[in-house]
C-alpha cells in the first residue's frame, strides 16, 4: 500500500526571524513511517522541522508552515490508500506576517488567525477504500474529547495521547478509537508500540 504520513510541527512566521511553533519533535511519525516501511509499504513522509534522521527508503517531503503542509498533503493523498496524520498542525497563524524584522518594543498584542484544519479538509476528500487516521493530543478528558474529533473530522481512526509523549517522555496513556465505535485503551503504552499497532491495524484491514 501506498501510506501517507504527516509529522513534526509546523512554523507559522511572524517576521522573518522569529515564529509561532510547537514541542512536537516528530518522533511518533517518524516511527509510523519506519514500521511502514519495514512492513513494505511504499512511504511519502511529510514533515516539519525536526531535529531526527528519515528512516530509509520512505520519501521524505519537507515542509515548514501549516499551508505548505496542506499543499503537500493534497498533492500525494489522491494516491495514498491510507493517511496518517500525526503532524503537530499550528492551529493559529499571525494576522499580518511582517515583512522587516521586528524592532524591540516595549509591549506589542501580536493577532493570531486560524490555520486550515488539513485533517478534516483531506477526509472530506476520502474516496472508497482509502482510509484516514488522526491523533488527539489531549490534556484532560482524552477519551471524550478524542471521540468529538473521530466524529467531526469523519477519520477512520483516531489515537488519543498526551503530553508525556513529549521531549524524551516516552510513554503515554493511549486510546485507539475506531469509527465503528471499538476502543482499545492503554493505561501506559511506549510510543514504539503505538507505532507498531498502527501499522498492525493498517495491514489487518
Ligand atoms: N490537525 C490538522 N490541522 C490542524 C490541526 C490539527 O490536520 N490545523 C490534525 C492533527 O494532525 C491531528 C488531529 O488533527 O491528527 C487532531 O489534532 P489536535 O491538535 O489534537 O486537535 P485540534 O483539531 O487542533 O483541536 P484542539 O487544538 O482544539 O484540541
Amino acid at each position: 500500500m501506498k501510506i501517507l504520513i504527516s509529522a513534526g510541527p509546523t512554523r507559522e512566521y511572524i517576521d522573518p526571524i522569529r515564529f509561532i511553533s510547537n514541542r512536537s519533535t516528530g518522533r511518533m511519525g517518524y516511527l509510523v513511517a519506519d514500521y511502514a516501511r519495514k512492513a513494505g509499504h511504499e512511504v511519502i513522509l511529510v514533515s516539519g522541522p525536526v531535529s531526527i534522521p528519515a528512516p530509509g527508503g520512505v520519501r521524505l517531503v519537507r515542509v515548514e508552515t501549516a499551508e505548505e503542509m496542506k499543499k503537500a498533503i493534497l498533492l500525494n493523498f489522491p494516491s495514498s490508500d491510507v493517511l496518517v496524520m500525526s503532524a503537530a498542525v499550528g492551529d493559529w497563524k499571525p494576522a499580518s506576517p511582517e515583512r522587516e524584522k521586528v524592532k524591540r518594543k516595549a509591549e506589542w498584542l501580536l493577532k493570531l488567525v486560524p490555520n486550515p484544519d488539513i485533517l478534516k479538509e483531506v477526509a472530506g476528500l476520502k474516496k472508497n477504500g482509502q482510509r484516514v487516521i488522526g491523533f488527539a493530543l489531549e490534556t484532560e478528558e482524552l477519551i471524550r474529547n478524542a471521540s468529538k474529533k473521530l466524529l467531526e473530522k469523519n477519520l477512520d481512526l483516531i489515537i488519543a495521547d498526551t503530553p508525556a509523549f513529549f521531549g524524551e517522555g516516552g510513554r503515554s496513556r493511549v486510546a485507539f478509537l475506531y469509527r465503528d465505535g471499538r476502543k482499545e485503551e492503554f493505561e501506559c503504552m511506549e510510543r514504539e508500540n503505538v507505532a507498531c499497532r498502527i501499522i498492525e491495524i493498517i495491514g489487518g484491514d
